[in-house]
């Protein structure tokens, strides 16, 4: 249980104002356990992130933890926090892309939730991996990105807006090209695009694009997921929180190199949902804390690798493809 003294005063922690004008906290928790924390813990750390100040939770149905973590809420609520000053997303998970409304349904249920206040396409691919995978798990019927399949699944995301289920609807793992038609095409514009963000992939132009198109960015693995499944690790792979710059931020202000990488994120503009079940609270603190100071952004700013953790190898369509196929890294969508 958190003690008084390990409280941050949610009214103080910053917040990101979202084109309808809603305000969601610029620091959420991550739920994902990487396949090895078990769900009761994952939601254990809810309740005691909410103690300890936290408001804002991000969670899907693929992480199989929304039941408990729903009981979790609901104590919170029981507990004197209003629905209203939390802030839940959740996310369709890529078998469920022709029943958005079921999927929606089944989330709010689980969640004990009567509305959420931000709903993903969690990826762009309708193309499933069973939890637990390895690297060479493939969808059998995998499919390419196709714009009209995507909009017909977007279009259902939309009447979860009119129906009042959900207040936002947003995108995650896109790229410029993807979401230039999203914007194009969308009736319900997306209000956020969630993706990978980090000290050692920055994503600069994704991240200008997202926000200058009144979109806001979250950003998952904001400490490079020290603890993300071994499908999700390549040889290349390197860990912001190893890296001498960051490890020197860290020395002169006395905290984790973590903590370091989400005052980081925040300060940047960008909305870090680090997963934790020990180290919450540091994390919370740090983005309250004294702030890096410009000099230290920029030594941030000049580590950027361009590493991709997360590369989504399980999702490709055709055999001897690379995971880069995924993210149009030529600048135009991958053709079928
Ligand atoms: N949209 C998507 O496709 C997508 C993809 C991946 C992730 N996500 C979301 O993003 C969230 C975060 O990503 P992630 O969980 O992969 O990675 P992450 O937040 O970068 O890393 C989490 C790991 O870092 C450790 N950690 C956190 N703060 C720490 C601190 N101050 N000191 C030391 N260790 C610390 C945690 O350990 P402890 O538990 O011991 O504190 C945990 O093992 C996920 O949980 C999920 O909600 C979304």
């Amino acid at each position: 249980m958190t003690s008084a003294l390990q409280r941050i005063d949610p009214a103080v922690i910053p917040q990101r104002i979202l084109y309808t004008g809603a305000t969601m906290p610029a620091i959420g928790l991550g739920t994902f356990g990487s396949d090895h924390v078990s769900a009761p813990q994952i939601a254990e750390a809810v309740k005691g992130a909410a103690s300890a100040g936290y408001r804002h939770f991000d969670c899907a149905s693929v992480y199989g933890n929304e039941k408990p973590i729903g009981v979790a809420l609901e104590e919170i609520q029981r507990g004197g926090i209003r629905r209203e000053e939390l802030w839940i997303t959740s996310k369709l998970w890529n078998d469920m892309h022709d029943d958005v409304i079921g999927s929606c349904r089944q989330s709010l249920a689980d969640l004990r939730l009567s509305y959420l206040d931000l709903y993903l396409v969690h990826w762009p691919f309708p193309n499933f991996h069973p939890p637990g995978c390895d690297v060479t798990s493939r969808c059998a019927n995998a499919r390419p990105y196709i714009q009209e399949n995507y909009m017909r699944t977007w279009r259902e995301m939309e009447k979860l807006v009119d129906m009042g289920w959900v207040r936002h609807i947003g995108t995650s793992n896109m790229t410029i090209p993807k979401l230039k038609l999203v914007l194009r095409d969308a009736r319900v514009k997306p209000a956020v695009n969630e993706m990978e963000m980090h000290p050692h992939f920055q994503q600069p132009e994704l991240f200008r694009f997202v926000e200058e198109n009144g979109m806001r960015a979250v950003g998952y693995c904001p400490v490079g997921s020290p603890g993300r499944p071994e499908r999700d690790r390549t040889p290349e792979d390197t860990a912001p929180t190893e890296d001498p710059v960051i490890i020197e931020i860290a020395r002169r202000h006395g905290i984790h190199p973590a903590v370091v990488c989400i005052k980081w994120a925040v300060q940047r503009g960008q909305t870090p949902i680090p997963f934790s079940v020990n180290h919450y609270f540091a994390n919370l603190a740090g983005v309250v804390g004294p702030p890096l100071s410009s000099e230290e952004m920029r030594a941030i700013a000049a580590i950027d690798r361009n590493c991709r953790l997360i590369k989504g190898q399980v999702f490709l369509w055709k055999p001897g493809q690379t995971w880069e196929a995924l993210w149009d890294t030529n600048g135009e969508i991958t053709p079928p």
